[in-house]
C-alpha cells in the first residue's frame, strides 16, 4: 500500500512516479479513501514540477478505470466521433455541430459539462430550453442516439468518477491551467465515452486556459500522445479565444444563436469554427469522404435545412420544445453605444465571461442557480468600424442594478483605435 504523503513528496522533489503509484493514488482517491487535502497537494506538487508524458497516461488510465466504460461504437455497430472544447467564452459550438454532424449521416453521442468560472458549459446553455433534460440513462441516451442521430446528456455518475472529484477540487485550489492535468481529464473522458476518434477545440487567448499559442501547442500535443496511446485519432484546432466566440454570451442567447447557425444566419466567425470542426469530424467519420467534402456537406445539411430538422428532433427527443420563441429572456435589455469614431482594437472575451458571470448566466461557486435569461451580446467584434452612437453591446439582466454593473464591465472589455487591429482568424493552427 502506497503512502500518499511520500508521493506527494518524491513529486515536489521532482522525481518520476511509477504508473501503479499513479493508479492506486487515483484510485484510492475516487473510493474516498485518500482526502481531498493530500491530493490538492499533489496537484500542487504537480503544477510546478509537471508529468512526463508516461506519468500523464498513467493518470490518464487510472481515471478511465475509476468507473464504467461506454462501448457506444459497437453498440450503433459504426465508427464514433466525438468533439471537446477546453472552455471559453460563447463557445456554443457543439450545440451547432451536432446537429450538422448528424444530419450528414454521422450519428453523434456526447457527455457535455456545465461552466465553470467564466467559461460556458453546453449543459447549462440547453437546459434553458424549457423541459429539456440532461439526464438520461446509458440506454436511453444509446437508443436516441440510434433513433434521432444526436444525443447530448450530462456526464454519469459512474463515467470517469475520479475526474468529476478531482476537477471540483483543481477548481478551488489554483490547479485547473496545467498541461497533464487538463490533457488527461479531457482525453480520460473521451476515451472513456467510447470516442473512437476526436476532433479538440483548444481555445487560446486571454478567455482560455492557454493564453498563448505556445502553450496551446504543449496542451494539444499531449491530448495527441494520450489519444495515440489509446488508440484514438484525433485532431487539434487551436482557436482564438482572445474575444468572446460569435456574439452571444448567456446560456438561452447562446441557444437562440446557435440555431441562427445551423440555419445559416450565425455571425461569421463561429459559422467558420462551426463548418471547420463539422468538416473534420465528417472527415474522421466512416463516410469515407475528405475534410472539403465534409464541409460541402456541411453547408448543403444547413441550407437544405435538414440540420435544423434534426435540431428540433433532438431538443423534441429531450423533453424540450425547439421553439426559439419560448426561452427565457431577461426583464432588462440595456444597449450600449459607442462614444468614439475608430476600430474595436481590443474585445477582451474574460471580461465579458466575467460581466455575464456576475449578470447570473453562471457560477461562482459549485451548486449555484444559473439565471438563463441573461447574459451580453457583442455586435461590435475586434477589426469592426464605428461611430458614435452605434450599438456596441446589448447587456441582458434581471434588473437596473445588474444592468448598470455589466455596462461598465463590458465598455471595459472594448479598446478604440484609430487604425484597424491586425486580422486574426478564428482557426489559428491545426495539429493532427
Ligand atoms: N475541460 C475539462 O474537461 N477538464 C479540464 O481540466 C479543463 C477543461
Amino acid at each position: 500500500m502506497i503512502r500518499p504523503a511520500e508521493l506527494i513528496e518524491r513529486k515536489r522533489n521532482g522525481e518520476e512516479l511509477g504508473a501503479d503509484e499513479i493508479a492506486e493514488l487515483i484510485l484510492g482517491y475516487a473510493r474516498g479513501e485518500i482526502p481531498d487535502y493530500q491530493l490538492a497537494a499533489f496537484c500542487m506538487a504537480v503544477y510546478f514540477k509537471g508529468l512526463n508524458p508516461a506519468e500523464t497516461y498513467a493518470l490518464t488510465d487510472a481515471m478511465i478505470r475509476s468507473g464504467r466504460t461506454l462501448e457506444l461504437g459497437a453498440a450503433l455497430g459504426r465508427k464514433v466521433v466525438d468533439k471537446h472544447s477546453t472552455g471559453g467564452v460563447g463557445d456554443k459550438t457543439t450545440i451547432a455541430v451536432g446537429p450538422i454532424v448528424a444530419a450528414c449521416g454521422v450519428p453523434v453521442g456526447k457527455m457535455s459539462g456545465r461552466g465553470l468560472g467564466h467559461t460556458g458549459g453546453t449543459l447549462d446553455k440547453l437546459e434553458s430550453i424549457p423541459g429539456f433534460s440532461v439526464d438520461l440513462s446509458v440506454d436511453a441516451f444509446v437508443g436516441q442516439v440510434r433513433e434521432v442521430g444526436l444525443a447530448i446528456i450530462g456526464q454519469t455518475a459512474d463515467l470517469v468518477p475520479a475526474d468529476k472529484q478531482l476537477y471540483g477540487l483543481r477548481d478551488v485550489t489554483a490547479t485547473v491551467d496545467i498541461v497533464p492535468l487538463i490533457a488527461s481529464s479531457i482525453m480520460s473522458k473521451k476515451i472513456a465515452g467510447g470516442a473512437d476518434a476526436i476532433v479538440l477545440d483548444v481555445k487560446v487567448g486571454d478567455g482560455a486556459f492557454m493564453k498563448t499559442l505556445e502553450d496551446a501547442r504543449v496542451l494539444a500535443e499531449s491530448m495527441l500522445e494520450l489519444g495515440r496511446h489509446a488508440g484514438r485519432e484525433v485532431v487539434c484546432l487551436l482557436t482564438d479565444m482572445d474575444q468572446p466566440l460569435g456574439a452571444a454570451v448567456g446560456n438561452a442567447l447562446e441557444i437562440v444563436e446557435a440555431r441562427a447557425t445551423i440555419c445559416g444566419d450565425g455571425p461569421p466567425d463561429f459559422t467558420e469554427l462551426v463548418l471547420d470542426a463539422c468538416a473534420r469530424l465528417l472527415a474522421l467519420s466512416d463516410l469515407g469522404i475528405e475534410a472539403d467534402e465534409g464541409r460541402r456537406r456541411a453547408q448543403a445539411a444547413v441550407a437544405d435545412g435538414s440540420a435544423l430538422a434534426v435540431y428540433e428532433r433532438w431538443i423534441r427527443a429531450q423533453g424540450g420544445d425547439p421553439d426559439p420563441g419560448v426561452l427565457p429572456r431577461a426583464a432588462v435589455v440595456r444597449e450600449l453605444r459607442a462614444m468614439v469614431v475608430g476600430y474595436v482594437t481590443r474585445l477582451g472575451a474574460i471580461d465579458v465571461g466575467h460581466a455575464a458571470l456576475h449578470l447570473g448566466a453562471g457560477r461562482a461557486v459549485k451548486g449555484d442557480e444559473i439565471d438563463h435569461a441573461v447574459g451580453v451580446v457583442c455586435h461590435a467584434k475586434r477589426g469592426q468600424q464605428v461611430e458614435p452612437g452605434d450599438v456596441l453591446a446589448e447587456v441582458h439582466a434581471r434588473d437596473e442594478a445588474g444592468a448598470d454593473a455589466a455596462t461598465a464591465e463590458v465598455l471595459a472589455a472594448y479598446d478604440f483605435g484609430d487604425a484597424a487591429p491586425a486580422e486574426r482568424s478564428i482557426l489559428l493552427d491545426v495539429v493532427s
